[in-house]
């Protein structure tokens, strides 16, 4: 350039760049767009390929399943893998649950709107959000401060608004927030903590996965009828990481 005359706006890249920067903000809408159906299509194959075969069969969970961004609740690195029918890794040697076993939990629930359901095991936070989808009530409670901080924000950012999160030892259940309409325990142990089949109101049901992960770790559901009588049933075998006690 001669001396003298007047570069470019924005420097010597500057005619470049511009029209690359305008063709970024008209491009990004429509990718973060292309983006969402592309997840919600991989959620709708989830559900006909998955859910749908292995017997969830309740609406408003699989309206639920359909609606909760999965991806939004795993590791950055796992996001490809957020509509897959497993398990995913979520930091301190925990996981978020295989869909369909979040659908099997919340169909034998049968969350509503506006019922009151207690979730022991935040993790990610994608159980309680799909139970909170339902038009349910929820709190939930998680044994790692870290997670049940991230859930949290995560919950709150996505909108969840019916959702309250508590850091603690969920073994005790919530007390000031009973009775509950629902219960479900996402870690499993040997036996149902007392204090959630307390917490458990009339007509409620509560499911929860009880035994030997390694040997014999089957869901319970566990049905109270309106006099207060508390009757269990094994369904299925699953196998889930344990209930911790104490805090962490
Ligand atoms: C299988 S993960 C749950 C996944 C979770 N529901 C989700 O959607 O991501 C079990 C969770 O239970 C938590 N947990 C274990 N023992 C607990 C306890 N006594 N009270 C509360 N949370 C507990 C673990 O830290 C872990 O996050």
């Amino acid at each position: 350039m001669r001396p003298g005359s007047r570069g470019p706006p924005g420097g010597k890249n500057g005619p470049k760049l511009l029209p690359l920067l305008l063709a970024a903000a008209i491009t990004c809408p429509v990718q973060a767009q292309h983006d969402d159906d592309r997840w919600r299509s991989a959620r709708e194959r989830l559900v006909a390929e998955h859910l749908v075969p292995q017997g969830i069969s309740d609406s408003l969970t699989l309206a639920a399943m359909r609606a909760v961004p999965r991806h939004e609740f795993v590791p950055a690195d796992q996001r490809l893998h957020a509509y897959e029918n497993a398990p995913l890794p979520i930091g301190h040697g925990q996981t978020i649950s295989q869909p369909v076993v979040v659908a099997l939990m919340t169909q034998l629930v049968r969350p509503r709107a506006g019922m009151r359901v207690l979730e022991v095991g935040t993790g990610s936070g994608y159980q309680a959000a799909v139970l909170a989808q339902t038009g349910a009530r929820v709190w939930t409670i998680e044994i790692f401060r870290v997670l049940a901080e991230e859930a949290s924000a995560r919950l709150a950012r996505l909108g969840y608004r019916n959702v309250a999160v508590r850091h603690g030892d969920g073994y005790a259940g919530w007390p000031e927030a009973a009775p509950f309409d629902a219960i479900v325990v996402t870690a499993g142990a040997d036996s149902i903590p007392p204090a959630l089949i307390e917490q458990l109101a009339p007509g409620g049901r509560l499911v929860m996965p009880v035994g030997d992960p390694l040997l014999d770790q089957q869901l319970v559901l566990v049905e109270k009828d309106e006099a207060g009588r508390a009757v269990s049933r094994r369904l299925v075998p699953v196998r889930f990481v344990p209930l911790l006690r104490g805090e962490r």
